[in-house]
């Protein structure tokens, strides 16, 4: 088959990682997907600015052109805008896209995956929850046949930082999230991290998943860490507990999905309590599987970049072989249930 034409939107922390990992590692991803791929650009929005190991001659500043000339479009650029009209038209010309953008698929997601089903082509977000932990296609294709029944994760590595510096250390949440910061894992705008809004995301697009329902950002109950001090968690220490920013989604009753983002405390024992630093891990409980953790790094360019690629040889095996990812587009409907029912 013909080399697959792989145009990157966005070269931050995790785009640069894919772009060197697509060359580097070309042989055994053709090998995996069946045919070649060949990095065609990478749009950016500073021409200017110098890029350590990516090719000039790939940069460009016209993303919509290079979503025209590109099989799979994998999108990093983060935000909703121009991001989403991107994504529109790659899907509607046909391409395969993935994408680590998790804000986008909460918000959009509905519109996305509707637009990807009547294209017929791939939409794949690994990277978007908990970075190189495949707990997206666990839920999404490996537990497929079973009935979830409760979603429960440390899904935001820069908060679950904070709150060990502040454990080990004693450290306040302005010094500990400045050293998140210069480690990379918090958000452009860390305060989506400290409030909540990051995690939000992430446990919108696993309960919408999990669920088989349609769980946007908006529909999360959310309470952040901003109001926690260092003594707060050394008094929880003393009580044999730690204080997690957990995000979860769960049934109530037959009809319903609470999902929410809160601090909580958790007995040392709890296998969750034993997840540091930018870490994540996502407790699954399904009706026949009983509970299953995933766990791993939950941040970084590198590990993200490890998802993406694995979303890229998903949809190149597709292009090849026919195929798609599954469709996110028929729901069984489970109302979200309000703060009250909670
Ligand atoms: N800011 C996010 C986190 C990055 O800290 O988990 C990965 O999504």
């Amino acid at each position: 088959a013909p080399a697959l034409r792989i145009g990157l939107l966005g070269c931050g922390n995790v785009g640069s990682q894919v772009a060197r990992l697509l060359t580097e590692h070309a042989a055994d991803l053709a090998a995996r997907s069946g045919t070649g791929l060949e990095l065609v650009g990478v749009a950016v929005r500073d021409l200017g600015r110098d890029r350590p190991g990516i090719d000039p001659a790939l940069l460009t500043d016209d993303a919509a052109g290079l979503v025209d000339r590109s099989d799979v479009v994998v999108e990093l650029m983060g935000g909703l805008e121009p991001a989403r009209t991107l994504v529109l038209q790659a899907i509607r010309a046909g391409a395969s896209v993935v994408t680590g953008n998790k804000a986008l698929l909460a918000q959009h997601g509905p519109e996305l995956f509707a637009a990807a089903d009547a294209a017929g082509v791939d939409l794949h977000f690994e990277a978007a929850v908990a970075g190189a932990v495949p707990v997206v296609r666990g839920v999404r294709e490996s537990l497929a046949g079973d009935r979830v029944l409760r979603v429960v994760g440390v899904v935001n590595g820069t908060t679950n930082f904070v709150l060990d510096r502040m454990t080990t250390h004693g450290v306040d949440l302005a010094a500990a999230l400045a050293e998140a910061q210069e480690l990379g894992y918090a958000e452009a705008d860390p305060s989506s991290d400290v409030d909540g809004a990051d995690a939000a995301a992430k446990i919108a697009i696993l309960a919408s998943l999990a669920f088989h329902t349609r769980v946007s950002l908006a529909d999360v109950t959310r309470d952040g860490i901003r109001e926690i001090r260092p003594a707060d968690v050394a008094a929880a220490r003393e009580q044999g507990h730690v204080v997690k920013l957990l995000a979860i989604a769960e049934r109530v009753g037959d009809d319903a999905v609470a999902v929410r983002v809160h601090p909580a405390l958790l007995p040392l024992d709890h296998p969750l309590a034993a997840v540091h630093g930018p870490f994540n891990a996502v407790v699954v409980e399904a009706e026949a599987a009983g509970r299953l953790m995933f766990y791993g790094a939950g941040a970084g360019g590198q590990q993200s970049a490890s998802a993406v690629l694995g979303d890229v040889v998903a949809a190149a095996r597709h292009r090849v072989l026919g195929g798609k990812s599954p469709s996110e587009s028929a729901y069984a409907d489970l109302r979200v249930a309000g703060p009250e029912e909670v």
